[in-house]
Parts: C-alpha cells; structure tokens; sequence
C-alpha cells in the first residue's frame, strides 16, 4: 500500500509546521503557497519527503486521488479564495480541510457548497500554537464522517498523545469541529483572566514579589491545578528582562547579570491584552443559543476594558486608584487564591461544555462531550488534568446537563467555594477587579440556588407590559391587576 498523502496550502508558521509534522509521521506531503520565498523555505526543510511549488496544478498533481488537502491560510477571506481556486480543480470524493481558526457559520456555509460540488469539507479546530503544529496539536475535525477514516492515521500521526490515545477525533457533523474550537478558545479566554486575576491579588493585594508568584504558580501546578496555562505563567513571572541587556550581557543560567536582577520582563509588558475574536465569537453564540457562560463573557469584556489604557489613567487620577493591600494577614489571602483557581477553573470549563451540550442540540452537531474532554487532554492551550476528570464524567453520564453536578466536580467545589468567597471578598475589600473569579462565584451560587429572585423580574414584566408569568401554585399563565404605581 502507498503512504498515506496530504497536501498542504498554505506554508506560513502553523502551516509550514504542521506538514513537517505529518512528513514525521510517514506522510508523504505537497505542499504550495503563493509566496516564492515560503515555497523555497519548506522544500529546504522538508527535504526528500515533500514537494512544494507556487503553482496550484502542480500540487494537485501531485497528489493521488481522492485528495486529501489540508488548508492553512488566516480565517475570512483568504479561506474563500482559496476554495474558489481549489474547487473547480478537484475530483469528487476529494476532502479539503479548513485548520484554520474560521468562523463557524462561514464553515457550515462552505461545507454546504462544497457538498454540492460532491467534494468533502471539514472545519479543523487546531490548538497549541506554532510548538504545538509541530511536535503534536489537539486537532478538533467535524464535518461528513464517512470520510474520516481515510485521514484518520494522518491526523492520529500528527497529534499530541496522551496515555497512547490520540488527541484528535471526528466530533460531530458540519461546522462541529470550529465550534469545539471556539469554545475552547473561549474557555482559553477564561483561564487566562482567571490567572491574571489571582496574579493581581497576590501582587497588588498581598504584596508578592515576582518569585514568591513564580513559586506559588509552580506549586500549584505540581497539584490538581496541573495545565500549561498555569505551567506558563510560573515561567512568565519569573522571566527575566533581557531587552534593555546588550547581547553579550544576556543571563544565561546562572540568573541575571549584575544590577539586573529583579528587573522581570513582566513587569515591562504594558498592561492592555488584544484578541482576535473567537472568545467574542464564543460568547455572541451563547447569548444567541440562551446559555450562561458569565466567565468567558467577563473574560472578553476584561480585554476590552485592559484595551481603554489611556481612559484608564485619566480615571484613577479623578476617581482615585481603587486597589490596595486586601485587609487582614496577606497569607491569608495567599492561601485563598490556589483553592480559588481550582473552584473557578471547575466552573469556565462547565460554563464551556454547557454550551457544548447545548449546541450539539440546536446545530445537530452529534458530540460526544467525552471525547471533546478527551483530545483536549493534550496538545491544546486549555489542557489539564481536571480534562481526564471530565471525560470520565461524560463518559459515565453521556447526558449530564452540567459538569458542576458531576460527582467528583461537585465534591471539588464544595472544598474549594469557601476560599472562592474569600478570595472575591478580599478582592472587592481590597479595590482589586475580579471579574471572571466574581461571576464564577455568582454562577456558582446562583446554579445551586433554588430560588432566585426571578419572581420579582416576572411580576415587573406583567406590571409594566402585561406579559404574564407563571405561577407556583397553578398551571398556566397568569396576568395580575397590579396597583397603579403613584409617580
Ligand atoms: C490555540 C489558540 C490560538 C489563538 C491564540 C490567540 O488554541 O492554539 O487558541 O488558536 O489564536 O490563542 O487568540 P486571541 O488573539 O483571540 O487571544
């Protein structure tokens, strides 16, 4: 039997890696790309076991049908254009894979057309950034299932393992595969603010310096809070600044060269984050789809509000800084925080898999919430080992509503909800903003509660615009003659 083939378009960082990967895993790999440098770059690299060539025809002859052709290219419209380049050149049965981070109705919208054209479309979340490309992603892959098995040893070959499984599966139909995605960006948005926030009041509440947080991190990270983001942000607090040290003078291990030390590169990053849009993407569809995911939307509102840096310092000169040190003994707080990250953690990954369950629904995606939990085990930015708790839950209870009601979450969260309050009531005490660990709080609280105030929402609404509301005690709806109000 021949080797299995891919074609890659598209040869910039996340493209140019991932092929190099797949020529790793014995695959034989064209590859094309409109620039003559990008081109010239990976047949380098490649060496014997690709070909690569600016010229579409060339690549497509290269490659054995049916075609299996992996795109690589920004989301928008360069994905289109290069559809529309391919579509009229291929044979039907041929697959054409968008990897890139599109948008899920553009995903569903060109899998239907290509489904006329009798060709195959899969949407392909792929997480874990240019190391990841290369070394083992998390690969996320929807769309007609029947086609999966033939590049199933290609994208099993190129992916993160974890305990010898894959972390990649066919999830589900249509656009299944860059919803997952964006999910996982979304809760991706969540955990980062998550640990922006607890770096803040250990820093500004506490009064830590970069080590001892650096310390903090790393222990964590030893325990049930193991991921790569926390992983990372030990490392990110304990970086030190080299930009302002000739090269000669760059620290090697031996620490920062004379008069630099304590200078950390994180405390010269200027505080406003960017995004490209897939955690706004991730909260715009729950809000359509009626499904609270409070965390990730005060994640992305929390970038907006990081991005107003100008507003900001004409603000605190006028309102006056809010934060200071939290008030009692700052161990205290310190001791909150850790148990802190766990509960909220626990919650922006329930908040993102209800809006998974939820999706499966409305869009007829078909997905297995255990698998999702399973290739999200490796390779990704959101990987942890709370993934392996998860896809145990789901995989016990195919139909759990919410992750916060599985036993082994729910337990974890009875521990750790106290040293949640502490850690948002010191925040608040202290003038430190918490929004994401807040409103996992409040998501929280309110989730177990089994009475809110809704009743008085309700009985407003029929005041003011007669649009009834149920009642406790009978069927049906009802409309009351209230009081006129005296103003
Ligand atoms: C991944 C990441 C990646 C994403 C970056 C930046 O899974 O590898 O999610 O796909 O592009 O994290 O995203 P923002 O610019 O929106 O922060």
């Amino acid at each position: 039997m021949s080797s299995p083939h891919l074609g890659v378009v598209g040869l910039g960082v996340m493209g140019r890696n991932l092929a190099l990967n797949a020529r790793d895993a014995g695959v034989t790999v064209a590859g094309t790309d409109l620039g003559q440098d990008a081109v010239d770059g990976f047949a380098q690299e490649g060496g014997e076991a690709v070909t690569a060539t600016t010229d579409l025809d060339a690549f497509l002859a290269a490659l054995p049908t049916p075609r299996n052709i992996l795109v690589m290219v920004p989301a928008g419209k360069a994905v289109d254009a290069v559809l529309g380049s391919l579509a009229p050149k291929l044979a039907p049965g041929d697959l054409v894979i968008d990897g890139g981070n599109s948008h899920f109705p553009d995903t569903q919208r060109r899998h239907d057309e290509m489904a006329a054209r009798g060709l195959n479309f899969f949407g392909m979340g792929v997480s874990g950034g240019e190391d990841g490309a290369r070394h083992g992603p998390s690969m996320m892959p929807g769309g007609p299932k029947e086609v999966y098995a033939r590049v199933a040893p290609i994208l099993e070959g190129m992916a993160a393992e974890v305990d010898g499984e894959p972390c990649v599966a066919h999830l589900g139909a249509g656009a299944s595969g860059h919803y997952v995605k964006m999910v996982h960006n979304g809760i991706e948005y969540g955990l980062m603010q998550l640990l922006a926030e607890a770096y803040d009041l250990l820093k500004r509440g506490a009064g830590l310096g970069n080590d001892r947080m650096g310390d903090l991190f790393a222990e964590w990270n030893d325990g049930e809070l193991r991921s790569y983001l926390v992983e990372i942000t030990a490392h990110i607090l304990r970086q030190p600044d080299v930009v302002a040290v000739a090269p000669d003078e760059t620290p090697g291990h031996e620490g920062p060269p004379e008069g630099m030390a304590g200078r950390y590169l994180l405390n010269f990053i200027k505080d406003t984050a960017k995004q490209k849009g897939t955690g706004k993407w991730t909260s715009q569809d729950a809000l359509d789809l009626g499904v609270p995911t409070p965390t990730i939307d005060a994640a992305v509102t929390a970038r907006y509000v990081s991005a107003l840096k100008d507003e900001r310092v004409a603000a605190s000169s006028l309102l006056g800084e809010p934060a200071g040190r939290a008030p009692g003994d700052p161990e205290e707080l310190v001791a909150a925080v850790g148990d802190a990250l766990l509960a909220a953690f626990l919650v922006t990954y329930a908040q993102g898999f209800a809006l998974l369950k939820r999706a499966s629904d409305a869009y007829e995606y078909g997905l297995d919430l255990g698998t999702v939990a399973k290739i999200w085990r490796g390779g990704c930015i959101i990987r942890a080992d709370l993934l392996e708790t998860f896809r145990e839950a789901f995989d016990a209870d195919p139909e759990l509503p919410n992750l916060l009601v599985a036993p082994p979450v729910a337990e974890a969260l009875i521990g750790h909800r106290g040293a949640l309050r502490r850690a948002v009531v010191l925040g608040a005490q202290a003038g430190i903003p918490t929004p994401c660990l807040s409103t996992a709080l409040a998501y929280l609280d309110a989730y177990r509660s089994e009475w809110l105030p809704a009743n008085l929402v309700a009985a407003q609404r029929d005041y003011f615009g007669a649009h009834t509301f149920a009642r406790i005690d009978q069927d049906g709806m009802h409309h009351a003659q209230w009081e006129p109000a005296g103003l």
